[in-house]
């Protein structure tokens, strides 16, 4: 019985590598099928809803998605749909594996993982305006709110992360020095957590402005990276610039009940419709849901021709220096994988 999964293709450039993601997996022998669902502008023009009932339900079934880019609908619903999904589901670990693949870059050796916390910190989306005489935004509040327990479950999630993925060292990032509370109890969760691992995953601790120094002068020194919301976002993106870009960045978003696979990109208006996009990150996201899925043979096929191919420099796309489209590099790495 093939693994049913929920597949959202997404808005812009999402249906058209959703498409060739599902053309790669078929060609890997992936044992899935797939309820496919609408979110984002797709929703809104089906059901008047960004996220649908149906498409939540769908995914409360499978327990894992696969989905392209959503556009947030503006002045309306959701401030963010991708952020309703992480909280309708509590998907607390967000997953950003990054390495090169293409050598003669800046970098040959950059092989991270960033794990960062998808639930709490400033991302809970408690702000308000205070008036100050006639100026009723006189002043702008947003807080961040950093839990024991949150903070618990996602730097054990990174710890055991390395442990099941032969990985060396964690790096808690913090900001402690000057958020003595809130990343201050991040980080005392975070030291004796690592306690528990002695003997078995190194553990080391930088502030975060260092951190972004390091991570431009010598990424090869960092491992797994685990850090709270806001940091995590804006690492990640620091980090498949260092891999060369988003169009070969996947991620994951983790919970207890459900799991969503996607790109880190968006849904990248200015060349939709053009069969120009480069399906790599979802590609990549997709073989990582099949690692989460137990075929994990099926997924490191994936990424072994999708590596080969880019390394080859075959049919690859504007964005990684080529001039072939999403169709072209699709067909290329179906072949690879069939042949
Ligand atoms: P974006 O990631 O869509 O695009 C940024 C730049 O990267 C653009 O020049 C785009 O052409 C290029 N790009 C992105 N993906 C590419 C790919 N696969 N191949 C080649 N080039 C690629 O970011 P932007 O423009 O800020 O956001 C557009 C929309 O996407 C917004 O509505 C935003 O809310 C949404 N978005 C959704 C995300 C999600 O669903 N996870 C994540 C980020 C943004």
């Amino acid at each position: 019985m093939p693994t049913t999964v929920t597949l959202i293709p997404g808005d812009g450039i999402g249906p058209s590598i959703a498409d060739a993601t599902v053309r790669v997996l078929e060609a890997a022998g992936a044992d899935l099928a797939y309820d496919t669902q609408v979110a984002g502008q797709a929703g809104v023009a089906r059901y008047h809803d960004p996220m649908p009932d149906a498409t939540l339900d769908s995914i409360k079934r499978t327990r894992v998605a696969l989905k392209g880019p959503l556009e947030t609908p503006v002045g309306e619903g959701f401030r963010s749909v991708n952020v309703a999904l992480r909280k309708a589901f509590d998907l607390y670990a967000n997953v950003r594996p990054a390495h090169v693949i293409r050598l003669g870059g800046r970098f040959e050796k950059v092989d991270v993982v960033l794990v960062r916390e998808n639930t709490e910190g400033l991302y809970i989306g408690i702000e308000h305006y205070t008036r100050i005489g006639d100026d009723p935004r006189a002043a702008a509040s947003s807080m961040a709110v950093i839990t024991r327990f949150g903070s618990e479950r996602i730097l054990r999630y990174a710890f055991e992360y390395a442990v099941t993925h032969g990985r060396k060292k964690v790096t808690l990032v913090h900001k402690a020095n000057i958020l003595k509370f809130s990343q201050g109890l991040f980080l005392d969760v975070g030291r004796a957590i690592a306690q528990e691992y002695v003997g078995r995953v190194e553990f080391e601790t930088q502030i975060v402005d260092a951190m972004a120094m390091k991570l431009v002068i010598a990424p090869e020194q960092f491992d797994v990276i685990v850090t709270t919301n806001l940091f995590g976002d804006i690492l990640s993106d620091l980090i498949s610039g260092l891999v060369g870009g988003l169009g070969l960045a996947p991620g994951a978003n983790i919970g207890v009940s459900a799991a969503i696979f996607e790109a880190v990109h968006g849904t990248a208006p200015d060349i939709a419709g053009k069969d120009v996009a480069n399906p790599g990150a979802l590609i990549l996201a997709a073989a990582m849901m099949l690692d989460h899925l137990g075929q994990r043979e099926q997924g490191d096929r994936i990424r072994s021709c999708f590596e080969q191919q880019v390394r080859e420099g075959r049919a690859l796309t504007r964005d990684l220096g080529g001039t072939a489209g999403t169709t072209a590099f699709t067909d290329e790495l179906v072949a690879r994988l069939k042949g």
